[in-house]
């Protein structure tokens, strides 16, 4: 799967052990940042990872920051992009289902690694599903 991932300071801990177990599992991440603690501003890569979402030239998108809430206000603001911020794995698997949430958001100061690597494995392996004309209908209308 293509995934584009990123971070902010907050997260960039957590966001490069997920790249790396995304890869390791045979996915193709393309991580856009950051790479340091240094502060930066989240919405910076929410809208890119967002952008490359809404555009179809990633499957899915991850961010992470210190909760996860800014990354997804800011992804959600884009046409076309569902961002979930997940703390556990049932949130995760259902927001595929029911909603086809094409954007994971993260926060690193709220879910340790291990819980977040289920997270983040739940959330990639879950289809959407979409023989179920409800869940489509619904989607559609999220949409303004
Ligand atoms: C940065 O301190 C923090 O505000 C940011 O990572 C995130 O949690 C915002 O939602």
């Amino acid at each position: 799967m293509k995934i584009i991932a990123a971070a902010d300071h907050g997260g960039y801990n957590l966001k490069n052990v997920l790249v790396e177990r995304l890869r390791k599992a045979g996915h193709e991440v393309t991580d856009i940042g950051t790479q340091s603690g240094d502060s930066t501003d989240y919405p910076d890569y929410a809208h890119k990872v967002a952008t490359a979402v809404a555009a179809g030239t990633a499957e899915r998108g991850l961010l992470v920051c210190g909760t996860g809430v800014g990354m997804a206000i800011a992804a959600n603001r884009h046409k076309g992009v569902r961002a979930v911020n997940c703390s556990d794995t049932f949130t995760a698997r259902y927001s595929r289902m029911h909603n086809d949430a094409n954007v994971l958001t993260l926060g690193e100061r709220v879910v340790g690694s291990g819980l977040a690597a289920d997270i983040v494995d739940w959330w990639i392996a879950t289809p959407y599903s979409k023989d179920e004309s409800r869940h489509a209908t619904r989607v559609a209308k999220i949409e303004l």
